[in-house]
């Protein structure tokens, strides 16, 4: 993104130091609704409004921080992928994106599947009274106490991620007089344009077997010989945050080709196959993700294309979107503390949370946006880094975002699509209590997860 001139002001300085922002948006108070919450608005006072409540009740009612989810929104957008991949189609929502009770009630009712990558995610679905034939245990190190509760839970399928947990799964099956229903995760070989660190198909790391050499195909050969397993298909995930769809054309061009090969030499036609998620959403306006339609759309017709290619049945497609559904439907509220401006640089914004909450800007140099949400301001925009209260300096929440320069301590801000990563990356550093998730929708507000205490803490520490 580019630099450009900043308008003048108390406090501003003339030259603007490096970052990653572009012009100040002409209206500092318009909140665009591609990174806010579906029912979020400003109402007469200019306060921020969400689900039909305003910021400052909310946090006068749960105090900050706090993520503030708009179920209808979650909803709306768990029906959306839901319809665009109709009934040939699975939809597992990523419970590691944001996982609770709640959501999984909410899943359940919106006809979505679910997707768990930890004993954790796996208790708390069966303890809202998931379907366990609709859940899909993931991950490349699954203990085997976990294995053995997820084949006697019942759960719909393991993905498989290596040639030891192909022999370990099909063992714990076996002794449980069991045939677990399996895919094999692969990894395709597709550098996704992301953050190093969330990029999944490349082969240099440790998810999934790759095609290369061979590897998956040995993997499938082992699998369909193992009485402990029904081996239903093959599975890729490329990565995350991801805009472009053409790593996912890659993908399925290479599981399809997969899918001819196990055909020609086992003359088995797996019946399923399973895209992944990684979908972008925007946490900045400059970002423009794709609507589950589209996906849908495209993702269709790249596999239907190539299993027409290969004269294959077209098999079932299932995807896995965890930040799509729950990201752009929470934002994190927060009271301004301490505004330090920095004659030369900018002004430092310190809110009462901070990398605790939100672990990706430090993590990933993600970039999020930011408002004032307790008021609107006709101050001029002078641009901040809002920053945490840890004792660290990358502990920032938003790198570079104009703010009025009348912000004051006691306003509240907040910032926008927050609701994937954030509270399911959280931490107690510096023994700072992770925020509620509050859940809001037609006037109603109510905690679905809830602000950690000091004795939270304390539980834990058995001194
Ligand atoms: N399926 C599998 C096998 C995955 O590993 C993931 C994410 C997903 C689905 C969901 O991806 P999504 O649609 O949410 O992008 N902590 C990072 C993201 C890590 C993603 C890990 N796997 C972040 O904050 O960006």
């Amino acid at each position: 993104m580019s630099r450009s001139a900043h308008p003048a002001g108390p406090r501003h300085a003339d030259v603007l130091p490096e970052g990653h922002y572009s012009a100040p948006p002409a209206d500092l108070n318009a909140l665009d609704p591609k990174v806010w919450a579906r029912t979020v608005n400003r109402d007469g006072d200019g306060v921020l409004t969400v689900g039909g409540r305003t910021v400052t009740e909310l946090a006068e009612e749960f105090g900050t921080p706090a993520y503030i989810l708009d179920e209808s929104d979650f909803r709306a957008r768990a029906r959306a992928w839901r319809t665009a991949f109709g009934s040939d189609a699975d939809v597992f929502y990523a419970g590691k994106a944001f996982l609770s009770r709640a959501v999984v009630r909410w899943l359940d009712e919106e006809g979505l599947n679910l997707d768990v990558c930890s004993g954790g995610e796996l208790a708390t679905a069966l303890s809202a009274g998931m379907d366990p034939a609709r859940i899909a245990f993931h991950g490349n190190n699954k203990s085997v106490e976990e294995i053995t509760r997820a084949v006697e839970a019942g759960v719909g399928r393991i993905v498989l991620d290596s040639f030891q947990e192909i022999a370990r799964v099909a063992h714990i099956a076996q002794g449980l007089g069991k045939r677990q229903k399996a895919q094999i995760r692969i990894t395709v070989g597709v550098e996704a344009h992301t953050h190093e660190f969330i990029a999944t198909a490349h082969e240099d790391q440790k998810f999934g077997i790759p095609l290369a050499g061979g590897q998956a195909a040995e993997a499938v050969r082992r699998a369909l010989t193992l009485d402990g397993l029904e081996l239903i298909g093959i599975h890729s995930h490329i990565g995350s945050q991801i805009f472009d769809m053409s790593g996912f054309e890659v993908a399925a061009h290479r599981v399809v080709g997969l899918l001819k090969d196990i055909r020609d030499e086992h003359g088995v036609e797996l019946p399923e196959i399973d895209l992944g998620g990684g979908l972008g959403i925007a946490y900045t306006s400059s970002d423009d993700p794709r609507e589950p339609h589209e996906i849908a759309k495209s993702l269709t017709e790249i596999v239907t294309r190539e299993c027409e290619a290969a004269r294959l049945r077209v098999p079932r497609i299932s995807v896995e979107p965890g930040r799509a559904i729950v990201g752009p439907t929470a934002f994190t509220l927060y009271e301004v503390g301490t505004v330090k401006p920095l004659d030369g640089l900018r002004t430092y914004v310190s809110v009462d949370g901070g990398m605790s909450d939100n672990i990706r800007t430090a993590l990933y140099d993600a970039e999020y946006s930011v408002a004032l949400v307790s008021r609107t301001s006709d101050a001029e925009p002078m641009l901040t880094r809002v920053v945490g209260k840890h004792c660290e300096s990358g502990d920032i929440v938003v790198k570079d975002a104009f703010l009025p320069a009348d912000l004051a301590p006691g306003d509240l801000i907040a910032v926008p699509a927050t609701g994937a990563y954030c509270r399911s990356m959280a931490s107690n550093y510096n023994h700072v209590l992770r925020p509620p998730v509050v859940a809001v929708g037609d006037g109603e507000a109510r905690v679905i997860v809830r602000r950690e205490t000091e004795e939270d803490l304390l539980r834990l520490d058995v001194g």
